[in-house]
Protein backbone atom coordinates (compact mmCIF):
# COMPACT_ATOMS: atom_id res chain seq x y z
CA UNK A 1 0.00 0.00 0.00
CA UNK A 2 1.24 3.46 -0.72
CA UNK A 3 1.90 5.36 2.45
CA UNK A 4 3.73 8.34 3.41
CA UNK A 5 6.06 8.59 6.20
CA UNK A 6 7.87 11.27 8.23
CA UNK A 7 11.90 11.90 8.34
CA UNK A 8 14.23 14.13 10.14
CA UNK A 9 17.60 14.33 8.66
CA UNK A 10 18.90 15.72 12.07
CA UNK A 11 21.61 18.11 13.03
CA UNK A 12 24.87 15.72 13.06
CA UNK A 13 24.17 14.93 9.33
CA UNK A 14 23.52 18.18 7.97
CA UNK A 15 26.76 19.59 9.95
CA UNK A 16 28.64 17.00 8.13
CA UNK A 17 26.77 18.30 4.33
CA UNK A 18 25.38 14.91 4.14
CA UNK A 19 21.60 15.56 3.26
CA UNK A 20 22.69 14.70 0.11
CA UNK A 21 24.30 11.50 0.72
CA UNK A 22 21.26 10.94 2.69
CA UNK A 23 18.47 11.43 0.33
CA UNK A 24 20.53 9.38 -2.36
CA UNK A 25 20.28 6.66 0.16
CA UNK A 26 16.33 7.22 0.38
CA UNK A 27 15.90 7.43 -3.20
CA UNK A 28 17.96 4.46 -3.82
CA UNK A 29 15.26 2.55 -1.30
CA UNK A 30 12.66 3.49 -3.71
CA UNK A 31 11.20 6.09 -1.47
CA UNK A 32 10.22 9.50 -3.06
CA UNK A 33 10.85 12.63 -1.23
CA UNK A 34 7.57 14.91 -1.86
CA UNK A 35 8.25 17.56 0.61
CA UNK A 36 11.15 18.59 1.77
CA UNK A 37 12.51 22.11 4.20
CA UNK A 38 15.84 22.97 6.04
CA UNK A 39 14.42 24.64 9.31
CA UNK A 40 16.34 25.48 12.43
CA UNK A 41 13.72 23.94 14.96
CA UNK A 42 12.78 26.09 18.09
CA UNK A 43 13.04 24.46 21.71
CA UNK A 44 9.07 24.97 21.53
CA UNK A 45 8.95 22.40 18.28
CA UNK A 46 11.30 20.08 19.72
CA UNK A 47 9.86 19.85 23.13
CA UNK A 48 6.82 18.89 21.48
CA UNK A 49 8.39 16.86 18.50
CA UNK A 50 9.66 14.18 21.40
CA UNK A 51 6.86 14.82 24.29
CA UNK A 52 6.34 11.25 24.25
CA UNK A 53 10.26 11.23 25.99
CA UNK A 54 9.87 14.05 28.06
CA UNK A 55 10.42 11.78 31.30
CA UNK A 56 13.24 9.97 29.77
CA UNK A 57 16.57 11.12 30.98
CA UNK A 58 17.99 11.69 27.21
CA UNK A 59 15.52 14.07 26.66
CA UNK A 60 16.82 17.27 27.75
CA UNK A 61 20.04 16.11 25.77
CA UNK A 62 17.73 15.20 22.82
CA UNK A 63 16.27 18.67 22.75
CA UNK A 64 19.61 20.60 22.90
CA UNK A 65 20.63 18.34 19.87
CA UNK A 66 17.86 18.63 17.83
CA UNK A 67 17.90 22.66 18.27
CA UNK A 68 22.01 23.05 18.11
CA UNK A 69 22.03 23.30 14.18
CA UNK A 70 19.75 23.04 11.24
CA UNK A 71 17.60 20.12 10.26
CA UNK A 72 15.84 18.85 7.11
CA UNK A 73 11.87 17.75 7.47
CA UNK A 74 10.80 15.59 4.65
CA UNK A 75 7.97 13.46 3.78
CA UNK A 76 8.66 10.03 2.01
CA UNK A 77 5.64 8.35 -0.26
CA UNK A 78 6.19 4.86 -1.27
CA UNK A 79 4.75 0.70 -0.87
CA UNK A 80 4.94 0.36 3.00
CA UNK A 81 6.76 3.89 3.26
CA UNK A 82 6.94 3.42 7.36
CA UNK A 83 7.98 0.28 7.38
CA UNK A 84 10.64 0.64 4.60
CA UNK A 85 12.20 3.78 5.47
CA UNK A 86 12.36 2.09 9.53
CA UNK A 87 14.41 -0.24 7.31
CA UNK A 88 16.31 2.15 5.45
CA UNK A 89 17.48 4.25 8.90
CA UNK A 90 18.53 1.02 10.64
CA UNK A 91 18.78 0.32 14.23
CA UNK A 92 17.68 3.69 16.53
CA UNK A 93 21.72 3.12 17.55
CA UNK A 94 24.09 2.93 15.05
CA UNK A 95 26.32 0.47 16.67
CA UNK A 96 23.89 -2.13 15.70
CA UNK A 97 22.49 -1.04 12.29
CA UNK A 98 22.52 -3.40 9.23
CA UNK A 99 25.01 -2.85 6.46
CA UNK A 100 23.97 0.08 4.25
CA UNK A 101 21.75 1.45 6.21
CA UNK A 102 21.76 4.98 6.75
CA UNK A 103 22.75 4.94 10.27
CA UNK A 104 25.25 2.20 9.92
CA UNK A 105 26.88 4.37 7.33
CA UNK A 106 26.76 8.11 8.98
CA UNK A 107 25.09 7.89 12.27
CA UNK A 108 27.55 8.42 14.97
CA UNK A 109 25.73 7.52 18.44
CA UNK A 110 22.86 6.56 19.94
CA UNK A 111 21.56 10.30 20.25
CA UNK A 112 23.72 11.79 17.08
CA UNK A 113 21.47 8.75 14.87
CA UNK A 114 21.64 10.72 11.90
CA UNK A 115 17.83 10.51 10.80
CA UNK A 116 14.17 10.20 12.58
CA UNK A 117 11.49 8.22 10.57
CA UNK A 118 7.71 7.59 12.14
CA UNK A 119 7.30 4.38 13.59
CA UNK A 120 3.57 4.02 12.76
CA UNK A 121 0.88 5.58 9.82
CA UNK A 122 -0.59 7.36 12.39
CA UNK A 123 2.25 8.77 14.05
CA UNK A 124 3.47 9.42 10.34
CA UNK A 125 0.14 11.61 10.10
CA UNK A 126 0.69 13.66 13.25
CA UNK A 127 4.20 14.09 12.45
CA UNK A 128 4.02 15.25 9.21
CA UNK A 129 1.05 17.66 10.25
CA UNK A 130 3.62 19.30 12.79
CA UNK A 131 5.88 20.46 9.97
CA UNK A 132 3.65 20.55 6.42
CA UNK A 133 0.24 22.16 5.28
CA UNK A 134 -1.64 19.59 2.52
CA UNK A 135 -0.28 21.95 -0.29
CA UNK A 136 3.36 21.51 0.62
CA UNK A 137 3.32 17.95 0.00
CA UNK A 138 3.31 17.52 -3.65
CA UNK A 139 3.32 13.30 -4.43
P1 LIG B 1 14.30 9.12 17.19
O1 LIG B 1 13.86 8.04 16.27
O2 LIG B 1 14.37 10.48 16.62
O3 LIG B 1 13.35 9.13 18.46
C1 LIG B 1 13.79 9.39 19.77
C2 LIG B 1 15.23 9.72 19.83
O4 LIG B 1 15.79 9.71 21.10
C3 LIG B 1 16.01 8.67 19.08
O5 LIG B 1 15.77 8.76 17.71
C4 LIG B 1 17.42 8.93 19.54
O6 LIG B 1 18.05 9.93 18.78
C5 LIG B 1 17.17 9.47 20.95
N1 LIG B 1 17.62 8.49 21.92
C6 LIG B 1 17.13 7.25 22.11
N2 LIG B 1 17.81 6.63 23.09
C7 LIG B 1 18.73 7.52 23.54
C8 LIG B 1 19.75 7.47 24.52
N3 LIG B 1 19.92 6.39 25.28
N4 LIG B 1 20.51 8.57 24.71
C9 LIG B 1 20.32 9.67 23.95
N5 LIG B 1 19.37 9.77 22.98
C10 LIG B 1 18.60 8.71 22.78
Amino acid sequence: MTERTFSIIKPDATEKNLTGAVNAVIEAAGLRIVAQKRIKLSQAQAEKFYEIHKERPFFGELVEFMTRAPVVVQVLEGDNAVARYREVMGATNPAQAAEGTIRKLYADSVGENSVHGSDSLDNAKIEIAQFFTDDEIVG
